[in-house]
């Protein structure tokens, strides 16, 4: 009983580690192109609007680097005391994985660049550098979403082949059968081992899976052994962690591309309509939840496995003592719940004081402040 609460608290532990930990190289790892990208235009065009975009975003780079180091040294310690017998594998799903994740970074950079831009919109602040941003983060979504929808499919595929009993969870499927619809909703039963009020599209997941509509799908009884333990994941967590991922890239697709077609058909922002623009600030954040989102489904979906069918995750647990492991949680949660505060708080802060036009001037340069940047209409 013991090792089971070490286990569980253990299991929080890291979750709650690397869910803080990976929201900011997420951040990171594409805005560091995108400054690139803007120092490039501005080499190429002489336009100081690029500049000052550069400015205002590495700002965020900056501070989003310092949190991915603080957080990502915690997080090495939390591996030596908890998971003695962790080891990190090279196996068949890393490339698949690697360009999901690499696709996820360029839509949280490109999500999170047009929702400030938006809310600095929404302030009053109009001028030159705003519309550009705005627009180039939504040319970002709407290039890198489909990108991403087809990556994710094909790595199904390949989980289907690794992991079916995570697939198995992420479509509520079952029994092993053919003709399996794909559930837009439905709450698994893991007792009665049967979901209730289910909608879906009929034949849905085996189309998308096996490329049939009779194509067999593997259910979630395959995966219990004789005794009765269970093989499988928790069904509840990975159906729907699943369906907030793809949700998520869903309401990605949508508003990036209207966004695109009225900018086209348009004036640029102006010939957005305000639900439009207004949609963009509450996705800022919208690749975090995505993210955070698409790795419990792939964190929760190999459980009870650490290495499916090697090396479980109870195996893997070290013996510190649960209320200690239970101490040290709490302490994780409360710094991480402030850090993300202060660091949400640091944007929108640096998004007002822009579009108050008062910052002061960057590295000696005059920078235009929002309302002299208005142009006269
Ligand atoms: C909309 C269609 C999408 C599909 C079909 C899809 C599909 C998948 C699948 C099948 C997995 C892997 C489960 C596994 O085998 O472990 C996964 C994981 C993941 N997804 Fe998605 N996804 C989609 C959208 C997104 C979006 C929009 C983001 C982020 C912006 C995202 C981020 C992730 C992440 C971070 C993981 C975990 C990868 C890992 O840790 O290895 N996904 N996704």
């Amino acid at each position: 009983m013991e090792m089971m609460d070490t286990l569980l608290l253990s299991r929080i532990q890291f979750a709650a580690n690397i869910s803080f930990h990976i929201l900011f190289p997420t951040i990171t790892i594409a805005l560091g192109w995108v400054l690139v990208f803007f120092k490039w235009r501005f080499a190429r065009t002489g336009d100081s609007v690029w500049m000052e975009a550069y400015f205002f975003w590495v700002k965020v780079f900056a501070l989003s680097f310092a949190m991915g180091v603080v957080s990502g040294i915690t997080m090495s310690f939390q591996f030596g005391t908890n998971w003695p017998g962790f080891a990190i594998i090279f196996n068949p799903s890393m490339p698949y994985r690697l360009v999901h994740v690499l696709l996820a970074s360029g839509l949280t950079v490109g999500f999170l660049i047009a929702g400030i831009s938006a809310l600095r919109w929404v302030m009053g602040d109009r001028g030159a550098e705003v519309r550009k941003t705005l627009r180039l983060g939504a040319i970002m979504g709407a290039a890198l979403i489909p990108v991403q929808i087809y990556a994710g499919d094909m790595h199904g595929l390949n989980t289907l082949e690794y992991q079916p009993a995570k697939v198995a969870a992420m479509e509520g499927n079952w029994e092993t059968q053919g003709n399996v619809p794909l559930l837009l909703f439905a709450l698994p039963d893991e007792e009665a081992r049967m979901n209730r009020f289910e909608i879906g599209i009929p034949n849905g997941a085996s189309l998308i899976l096996t490329h049939r509509a009779d194509g067999e799908v593997p259910g979630l009884n395959d995966f219990v052994a004789e005794d009765g333990t269970v093989l499988h994941p928790p069904v509840n967590a990975v159906f729907w962690s699943f369906r907030v991922m793809v949700g998520t890239g869903m309401a990605m697709l949508l508003l990036s591309w209207a966004a695109l077609f009225f900018m086209r058909r348009g004036r640029g922002i102006e010939g957005l309509p305000r639900p439009v623009l207004w949609a963009f600030l509450p996705m800022a954040f919208s690749g975090w939840l995505a993210t955070l989102a698409g790795w419990y489904t792939t964190e929760i979906g190999r459980q009870p496995w650490l290495v499916t069918g090697v090396l479980s995750t109870d195996a893997a647990v070290g013996d510190v003592p649960p209320a200690l492991v239970a101490s040290t949680l709490i302490a994780y949660l409360v710094i991480y719940a402030a850090l993300l505060v202060a660091y949400v708080s640091v944007l929108v802060y640096l998004a007002r004081r822009k579009a108050k036009g008062t910052h002061p001037t960057e590295a000696g340069r005059p920078v235009s402040g929002a309302i002299q940047s208005i142009p006269a209409e």
